[in-house]
């Protein structure tokens, strides 16, 4: 069973600046719902009932979403726009949420580290809310990792095709096709140049994962930037482990990019009002 779902939030979101500076990239809005919403429906869809949140500094804006707001709601009631809130209220009831501090940004690996508290000794699945998954009336992709988990029992990457030039902006792989839309994983490189990627399907952001990853994420070197990544640990456990990559079905959007995050906006916009 995979009860509990890791959010690492911790990055800076840089490229969202000035927006970011004193509100997380996870707080911003596609349409009228935050990214980190998304991703918590998500993990709800999936049976997910523990959201683990790893946060950093000016971050508090995520802990008081999923929290009552006594006024707003009494205020909402008397006006008869309790609707404008329920989905979040809907959340806020339905699971529990955790949360820990990353108090140095060392990498997406050092997030998830971080969480191994929030943890403990389960399997999990981690989600990257600035990667905006929608499944096109079928299951959340979470929900299609954790039926695969189901019959596999080992960590399980999403992977989707993507152009060669962008490859240098993933974690790639070099798997063997088990059947239609999995692969056992060989290796994987982080952000390899597009020339020597072992292929062009690329890591994007939802995992399940296993606690026998934290004592190698603990092992694992800082990159050059003095960054711990995921990939690294990843690519030691897939030598003696099995490692499934699975080509989600749903659409992605990149929304820690601008051009991500516009089209999620435009694309979801457009979908609302049809
Ligand atoms: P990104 O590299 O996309 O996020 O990390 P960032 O660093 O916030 O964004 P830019 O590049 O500066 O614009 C992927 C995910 O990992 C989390 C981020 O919050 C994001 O969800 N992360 C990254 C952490 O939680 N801690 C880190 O030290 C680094």
């Amino acid at each position: 069973m995979i009860r509990k779902c890791l959010f690492p939030a911790a990055g800076y979101g840089t490229r969202f600046l000035p927006a970011t500076k004193a509100i997380p990239k996870e707080m911003l809005p596609v349409n009228t719902k935050p990214l980190i919403q998304y991703g918590v429906e998500e993990a709800l869809e999936a049976c997910c009932d523990t959201m683990a949140i790893v946060t950093g500094r000016g971050k508090r804006a995520i802990e008081d979403h999923f929290d009552i707001s006594y006024e707003l709601e009494h205020q909402l009631k008397s006006a008869k726009k309790e609707h404008l809130l329920k989905e979040t209220i809907d959340v806020i009831n339905n699971c529990a949420f955790t949360y820990i501090r990353q108090k140095e940004m060392k990498g997406l690996g050092h997030a998830i580290l971080t969480g191994e508290n929030l943890i403990g000794n389960e399997p999990f699945g981690v989600i990257l809310a600035d990667d905006l998954c929608i499944n096109n009336n079928g299951k959340s992709v979470l929900g299609q990792m954790v039926d695969l988990y189901n019959r596999f029992k080992c960590p399980i990457v999403a992977i989707q095709e993507v152009e060669s030039k962008d490859l240098d902006k993933y974690g790639v792989i070099d798997g063997v096709m088990l059947e239609d839309s999995i692969y056992e994983i060989k290796s994987m490189v982080e952000k390899p140049n597009p020339k020597d990627a072992p292929s062009n399907l690329a890591v994007i952001g939802r995992y399940i994962l296993t606690p026998d990853i934290f004592p190698i994420l603990y092992a694992t070197t800082p990159d050059k930037r003095g960054e711990i990544q995921i990939t690294d640990a990843l690519n030691k456990y897939a030598k003696n482990n099995r490692v499934l990559a699975y080509v989600f079905k749903g659409t992605r959007y990149d929304c820690g990019s601008i051009d991500g995050f516009i089209k999620a906006n435009v694309d979801l916009y457009n979908k609302m009002k049809a």
